[in-house]
């Protein structure tokens, strides 16, 4: 039986002024009528029934995460954490409640925050890793993606001996997993050519996930257990309340991964998709059409002697430029980035500032 775990309680700082608090990346839309949450969980339905597929995130954020699935899935199935814990208490919070309904499960852990095309490629590929685990039961199954540049921003995956094909898709044996390398490390890997980076999509046996948790973080792994055999009582949300919001703040892949990978537990499914975790403005032009001198334009834009700029506002609101190019300017209500093309990685020391100054 394979159940789903979207993970939506990133906080995100990179997309000012539209992400702030109230709307993290994944509640954003980047192209067409959905945004990057609904994209993952329609992504998912063709093949993980509703009631099989469940949606972490903030408790703040909880009815927005509700009003925007509610074509696929009911209330039920998004849960509300009290507090920010990272991705290891997600997913053991996800695998503990899974286990309950039926130990043997299988999890499909998937981020909410990043566009994958074609569609039909990424279910080709999860069709393929159930085809793995089903012959390696007691692996931790990554989806690897080629890397392109030494990003030091993911986890890199190095592949070992080739397993074979499922569906037509490659797994192999992992050497390694390493999060968020340094930058003179990522370049390495990236030169070494048996690295992936690690897209963050993950499929287990429940029982598995627990296992690899109970050993390294016994804590966390005790909690989740605990709120998981409160779920269904009254208790549940006193429970809730009262364990989750101590748990250990850290991300599956260095509380778990990294070192499973050593111990040769995690295997590497080589992904047919293509990915992108939008990491900032910019990544618009990838998913959006260009005009004629290169903008890339959400909203309304008049613009003379202006290319390569990156051009978003609000419904309505006007942006009119003239004698500019590769500027990425950004209207969200009272708010407007105004940055270039080379200082827009570094949106989120102008938001630090922007807390300093309150
Ligand atoms: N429910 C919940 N609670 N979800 C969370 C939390 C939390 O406390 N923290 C993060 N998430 C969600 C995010 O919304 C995102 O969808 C996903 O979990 C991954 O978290 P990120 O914070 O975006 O992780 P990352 O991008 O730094 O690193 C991970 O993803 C990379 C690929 O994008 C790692 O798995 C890397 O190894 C990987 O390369
Ligand atoms: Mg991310």
């Amino acid at each position: 039986e394979l159940h789903a775990l979207v993970m939506a309680g990133g906080g995100g700082t990179r997309f000012w002024p539209r992400s702030r608090q109230s709307h993290p990346k994944q509640f954003l839309r980047f192209r067409g009528e959905r945004t990057l949450l609904q994209e993952t969980v329609e992504r998912l339905a063709a093949q993980i029934p509703p009631e099989r597929t469940w949606v972490i995130t903030s408790a703040a954020h909880r009815a927005q995460a509700v009003e925007q699935l509610a074509e696929w899935l009911g209330a039920e199935q998004v849960i509300g954490e009290p507090s920010g814990r990272d991705t290891a208490a997600c997913v053991g919070l996800g695998a503990a409640l899974v286990s309950r309904r039926n130990p043997q499960a299988a999890l499909l852990v998937v981020p909410a925050d990043h566009i994958i095309e074609p569609v039909q490629e990424f279910r080709r590929a999860v069709h393929a890793a159930v085809q793995f685990l089903r012959d390696y039961p007691d692996r931790l199954i990554t989806f690897g993606i080629r890397p392109t540049y030494p990003a030091t921003g993911y986890g890199y995956i190095r592949r070992g001996e080739l397993l074979g094909t499922r569906q037509e898709v490659y797994a192999s044996q992992v050497r390694e997993f390493r999060e968020k390398p340094n930058f003179a490390t990522a370049e390495q890997f990236l030169a070494c050519g048996e690295y992936f980076w690690n897209s963050g999509i993950f499929l287990w046996r429940v029982e598995t996930i627990l296992d690899e948790l109970a050993q390294r973080r016994p804590a966390l792994h005790a909690a989740v257990r605990e709120i998981a055999a409160a779920w269904n009582t009254p208790q549940r949300d006193a429970v809730f309340q009262s364990l989750y919001s101590n748990l250990e703040r850290i991300s599956i892949d260095y509380a778990v991964m990294q070192d499973a990978g050593q111990a040769g537990r995690v295997l590497v499914v080589h992904a047919p998709f293509q990915w992108d975790d939008v990491g900032s403005w910019l990544a618009l032009e990838r998913h959006n059409p260009q005009d004629g001198d290169g903008n890339t334009v959400q909203g309304l834009h008049c613009g003379v002697d202006t290319s390569r700029c990156v051009i978003v506002s609000d419904a309505g609101h006007l942006i009119a430029t003239l004698g500019v190019r590769d500027l990425v300017i950004v209207q969200c209500g009272a708010a407007t980035l105004v940055t270039t093309r080379q200082s827009e990685a570094d949106v989120k020391k102008l938001v630090e500032a922007l807390k300093k100054r309150g």
